[in-house]
């Protein structure tokens, strides 16, 4: 494949991050410009006020064309509680016109009947991806060549509500900049970060933001299940200030310089002076109690996880354990908290293979914007993302996805 400029935009609940990204054949992302501004107009994944948003998507596409590149194109993140997914089967006869042989073509077909199932009209595809084939009632792990007369596909489907998506096109319509693709978030950040060979022996990427928590489980090399939590390091914060009746600057900062996601009696017996409802006034506190708050909400949230493996329709085992991507992946003790619940491995999850990476894009908080890039060179079919392009075409998606589908089969 030919090396050509990738951008990606992560429009998260906290940040914008804009990174100028090119991929050689090592499959080595090399960062030629980035820009992280705090986000605006964005709540829990979600677009709702279009011209704050907009503004501070053009503040981080113009940081990161200080180096000299103009971005004209962009693969763009969504999360939020208006992405819904589901599992669906498919079905075809196969051609004896073939020698009863399965081809592309077959699975394709299998495919669109797996979509003909109705979903509500008010939701846009996002993805679709095969993750298990069965021919005549036999699971096979690559059926094209394979003789056969019915052959069934499983498939996860990712929608999303459709003003949810308008009004990202709008947003990045108003920064003057066309969508090559709109990417679930957790998939792009497992493209930054997962190994194949995780991926193939069963690992669960949960990526910890500011407004959701996102998950995706990856087994035999496909995508088995997705899903978006509506919780995410705000809920923890609000905690704090609720419990504490301290100001919201004050939670945010205690809560990354002291916070611990397991609250320990020995470790934590001690009481700490922390700003209090109005700057400048000190308040002292329990630092059991202060982490006590911020590991209940940390088990109900990897009971939330826990409940979605358990209910994932793959029933074999997660050998890889846990990948965790997101700012909250940099909460003190979080992945052994995950590592104690889940009986699994965990580990923290930075883009692998970066170069003319600035330390500061070095944090699992970027997993998401450098998974973009990566992810449009192994999915993408567009032009050069820093190219002028003066047809100014937007983005047809369901043709789209129809091209990026045909990567995804064996
Ligand atoms: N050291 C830390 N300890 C605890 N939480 C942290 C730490 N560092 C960052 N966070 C939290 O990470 C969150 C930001 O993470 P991230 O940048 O991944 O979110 P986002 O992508 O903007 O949001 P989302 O994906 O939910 O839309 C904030 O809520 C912040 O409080
Ligand atoms: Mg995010």
């Amino acid at each position: 494949m030919a090396v050509r400029h990738i951008v990606g935009i992560d429009i998260g609940t906290s940040k914008i991050c804009t990174i100028i990204g090119q991929i050689d054949k090592d499959d080595r992302i090399n960062v030629l410009g980035s820009g992280i501004v705090p986000s605006k107009g964005i709540e829990r994944g979600m677009v709702v006020n279009i011209e704050e948003a907009s503004r501070a998507v053009i503040a981080s596409i113009d940081k990161a064309e200080l180096t000299g590149y103009r971005v004209v194109s962009a693969y763009v993140s969504i999360s939020g509680r208006h992405v819904r997914t589901y599992n669906r089967k498919g079905v075809a006869a196969i051609s004896r016109v073939g020698d009863g042989m399965v081809t592309r073509d077959e699975i394709m077909r299998a495919i669109e009947t797996a979509q003909a199932d109705a979903l509500p009209t008010n939701l846009e595809i996002l993805h679709v991806m095969p993750y298990r084939y069965i021919l005549d009632g036999n699971v096979v792990r690559d059926p094209i060549g394979m003789h056969g007369f019915r052959l069934e596909v499983d498939v996860h489907i990712v929608v999303c509500e459709m003003v949810a998506i308008q009004n990202l096109i709008k947003v990045l319509q108003e920064a003057g900049v066309e969508i090559d693709e709109v990417v679930l978030q957790p998939l792009a950040a497992a493209e930054g970060v997962l190994t194949a060979e995780e991926r193939e022996s069963g690992v669960v990427l949960v990526d910890m933001g500011c407004g959701t928590t996102s998950v995706a489980f990856f087994a035999q090399g496909n995508t088995w299940h997705t899903h978006v939590i509506p919780i995410g390091g705000h809920t923890f914060t609000s905690d704090i200030i609720m419990t504490f009746q301290i100001n919201p600057h004050s939670a945010e900062h205690n809560k990354q310089v002291i916070g611990d996601a397991i609250a320990d009696p020995v470790r934590h017996n001690e009481y700490i002076e922390v700003e209090g409802g109005r700057a400048g006034d000190y308040i002292e506190i329990s630092r059991l109690l202060f982490n006590q708050c911020i590991q209940a909400r940390a088990d109900e949230l990897v009971d939330f996880v826990i409940y979605e493996v358990n209910h994932s329709i793959y029933d074999g085992a997660y050998a890889s354990g846990i990948v965790l991507t997101g700012g909250g992946a940099q909460m003190t003790n979080i992945d052994m908290l995950f590592a104690e619940r889940f009986s699994a491995p965990v580990r923290i999850g930075i883009a692998h293979d970066v170069y003319g990476l600035s330390d500061a894009l070095n944090s699992p908080m970027y997993a998401t914007a450098l998974g973009l890039i990566r992810w449009g060179y192994h999915h993408g079919t567009t032009d050069d993302g820093t190219r002028a392009n003066d047809e100014g075409r937007w983005v047809e998606l369901y043709e789209r996805f129809k091209e990026w589908l045909r990567e995804f089969l064996p």
